[in-house]
C-alpha cells in the first residue's frame, strides 16, 4: 500500500522515509526534494517555485501535482513525503492512484508540538545530494558537516531561518492541518498517528507497527 506521511515541517517524515526507504524496500517520493532538485538545476518549474519555497508558502497546486504524477510508476509502493499538503492535492492524488489501479492511501500522522518543531528545524543538517538528515544536538553526524554514509559536505537548508520557520509552520497549519480530517473520515482512507517527539529509532519502531512490517515488506 502507498502511505502518505502526514506532519508539519521538522516532524521527522525524511528522516523516516528514508529508513524505510532503506530496509523495507519502498520508493520515497519527497515533493520538497524534487524541488530543490529543480531549483538547482535551473528548471522552469525550479524557477517558478523558488519564490514561493524562499518565502515558506506553498507552490501552487497544479505545478506540484503535475510534478509527482511525472513521478508515478507502477513498481514499488512509494512513501508520500511532504504530499499532499492541501485538500486539492489529496483528491488529485486519490485520482492518480485510482487511474493506476493503486487503491488509495494510508496516512500516518506525525503528531508534535510547535515548539519542538522549530528546534528540530533550527539545528538540522542535510547532505543535498542523498537528501540524508541529521541533527545537531539529536542526531548528530560523528563528524560535524559531514555525512558519516558519504563523506559529503552537510548544508543547511535556506527555507530554516527563523522568520521563514514561522511562516512555514503558520501555512502548515492553516493549508495542511485539514488534511489529518481527510485522511481520517473516508471510508477508504485510513489515518493512523504515531508520537513524533520520541527519538528516531523509537519512531521508526511506531512506523513498523502501524504499517504492519515486522515480518517484511
Ligand atoms: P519540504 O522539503 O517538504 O519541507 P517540510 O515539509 O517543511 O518538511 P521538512 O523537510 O522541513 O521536515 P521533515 O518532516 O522531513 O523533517 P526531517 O526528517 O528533515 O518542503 C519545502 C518547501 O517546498 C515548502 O515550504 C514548499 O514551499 C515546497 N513544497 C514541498 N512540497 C510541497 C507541496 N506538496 N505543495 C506545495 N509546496 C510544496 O527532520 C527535521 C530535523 O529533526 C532534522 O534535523 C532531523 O535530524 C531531526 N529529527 C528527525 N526526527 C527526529 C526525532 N525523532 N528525534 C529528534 N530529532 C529528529
Amino acid at each position: 500500500m502507498d502511505v502518505v506521511l502526514l506532519g508539519g515541517p521538522g516532524a521527522g517524515k525524511g528522516t523516516q522515509a528514508q529508513i524505510l526507504q532503506k530496509h523495507f524496500g519502498y520508493r520515497q517520493i519527497s515533493t520538497g526534494d524534487l524541488l530543490r532538485e529543480h531549483r538547482n538545476g535551473g528548471t522552469e518549474l525550479g524557477k517558478a517555485a523558488e519564490g514561493f519555497m524562499k518565502r515558506g508558502e506553498l507552490v501552487p497546486d497544479e505545478l506540484i501535482i503535475k510534478m509527482v504524477e511525472g513521478e508515478l510508476r507502477d513498481d514499488a509502493d512509494v512513501l508520500f513525503d511532504g504530499f499532499p499538503r492541501t485538500v486539492a492535492q489529496a483528491e488529485a492524488l486519490d485520482a492518480l492512484l485510482d487511474a493506476r489501479g493503486r487503491g488509495t492511501p494510508g496516512a500516518v500522522y506525525f503528531q508534535i508540538d510547535r515548539a519542538l518543531l522549530e528546534e528540530r528545524l533550527r539545528g538540522r543538517w542535510t547532505n543535498p545530494r542523498t537528501g540524508r538528515v541529521y541533527h545537531e544536538t539529536f542526531n548528530a553526524p560523528k563528524v560535524a558537516g559531514i555525512d558519516d554514509e558519504d563523506g559529503g559536505p552537510l548544508v543547511q537548508r535556506d527555507d530554516d531561518k527563523p522568520e521563514t520557520i514561522k511562516r512555514r509552520l503558520d501555512v502548515f497549519e492553516a493549508q495542511t492541518m485539514p488534511l489529518v480530517e481527510y485522511y481520517g473520515r473516508g471510508k477508504s482512507h485510513r489515518l493512523v498517528a504515531i508520537d513524533a517527539t520520541l527519538p528516531v529509532d523509537e519512531v521508526t519502531h511506531q512506523l513498523i507497527h502501524a504499517l504492519g512490517l515486522e515480518h517484511g515488506h
